[in-house]
């Protein structure tokens, strides 16, 4: 049955906007275009922002100005601004500039996970060991994702009992709730229900989040059969901005708009602004000279 109120969890100023390449500002977004984004959408109802990641500089240019980012949010009583940290050093930053909850992230495939972030998933695991306690002294939730859940770009397929189990570490490691990750946009409405299937036998569904991109055009389709499953929390770009730089032609996000217009059209709550959501999707398209990827903006208009 499907839940009566969705948590929306924006992702554009992370996933976003980490592998942005456009000429438009010679490669880097400006720290004051990021800034404002994540003010736009802190006037949308949203209630959890993903505003930067604490990873090499060298790895994603991108994000080298987190620390700014994070310091120079105009924060707003009841919503969360994280940060994604892939060790002990992005989390010490990320709790210096005031995150309100961090994010660590592994994957179902050890290919993946080698060519993000350099070690195998057993290692990546062990090196949020010291990233949960620290954020544990500072009374700071920890959020897990893990990637490629419903296939690989190097790997192909990926089995839901493997998705499971590395859930399963990461949520009792101590991360409070696990989102799972389409990260190539691959799967389908029938391989994402028996990968949740697979993951729900041992964590209960309200910790789980969807994260799926719309590589394929399936995202939209996938969240329904999930939904249908009692996911409640969904991740989302506005504009459908991002993709992930070490998996190969992955798209964005799915549309925080799309999304949003899906959820009212199920009646489920959200608290979110449709109208002002779509204001900001074409606000940061425009910016980045980019075509808005929501297909709800398009239809509605500006
Ligand atoms: P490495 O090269 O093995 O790391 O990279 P290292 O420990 O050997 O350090 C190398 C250099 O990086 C050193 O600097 C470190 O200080 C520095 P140097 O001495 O050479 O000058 N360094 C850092 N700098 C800033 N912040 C840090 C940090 N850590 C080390 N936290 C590492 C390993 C994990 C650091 C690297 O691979 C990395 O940063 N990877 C990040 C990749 C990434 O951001 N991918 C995208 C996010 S994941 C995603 O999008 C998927 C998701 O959306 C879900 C889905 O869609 O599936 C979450
Ligand atoms: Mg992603």
């Amino acid at each position: 049955t499907f839940p009566s109120h969705v948590k929306l969890v924006e992702m554009s100023p992370r996933d976003g906007l980490q592998n942005e390449s456009s000429d438009v500002f010679e490669g880097m977004v400006p720290t004051a275009i990021k800034l404002e984004l994540i003010e736009r959408l802190s006037n949308t109802g949203l209630t959890h922002i993903e505003a930067a990641s604490f990873v090499s500089p060298k790895w994603v240019p991108q994000m080298a100005d987190a620390s700014a980012v994070m310091q120079g949010i105009q924060r707003r009583d009841g919503i969360i601004y994280s940060a994604l940290t892939p060790n002990l050093k992005g989390a010490e930053n990320a709790i210096a500039s005031h995150a309100g909850e961090i994010a660590v992230f592994s994957a179902a495939s050890e290919a993946f996970t080698e060519k993000n972030i350099n070690c195998s998933i057993e290692e990546s695991l062990s090196r949020f060991e010291p990233v949960i306690e620290l954020a544990k002294a500072h009374n700071i939730p920890v959020r897990g994702y893990v990637s490629t859940v419903l296939g690989c770009p190097y790997q192909g397929e990926v089995s839901p009992n493997e998705v499971a189990r590395v859930a399963k570490r990461l949520y009792d490691m101590g991360c409070y709730e696990i989102s799972l990750g389409d990260t190539i946009g691959t799967g389908t409405p029938l391989s994402a229900k028996r990968m949740l299937e697979a993951v729900s036998r041992d964590i209960p569904i309200n910790k789980l989040a969807a994260h799926f991109h719309d590589t394929y055009g399936q995202a939209i389709a996938n969240l329904y059969a999930v939904l249908e499953e009692g996911i409640g929390i969904i991740d989302a770009s506005v504009a459908g901005l991002g993709g992930c730089p070490y998996a190969q032609g992955a798209s964005g996000n799915v549309a925080s708009e799309d999304v949003l217009y899906l959820l009212q059209g199920l009646g489920i709550e959200t608290g979110v602004d449709l109208d002002q959501l779509i204001t900001t999707g074409y606000w940061i398209s425009d910016q980045l000279k980019r075509q808005n990827g929501s297909k709800v903006a398009l239809a509605k208009g500006r």
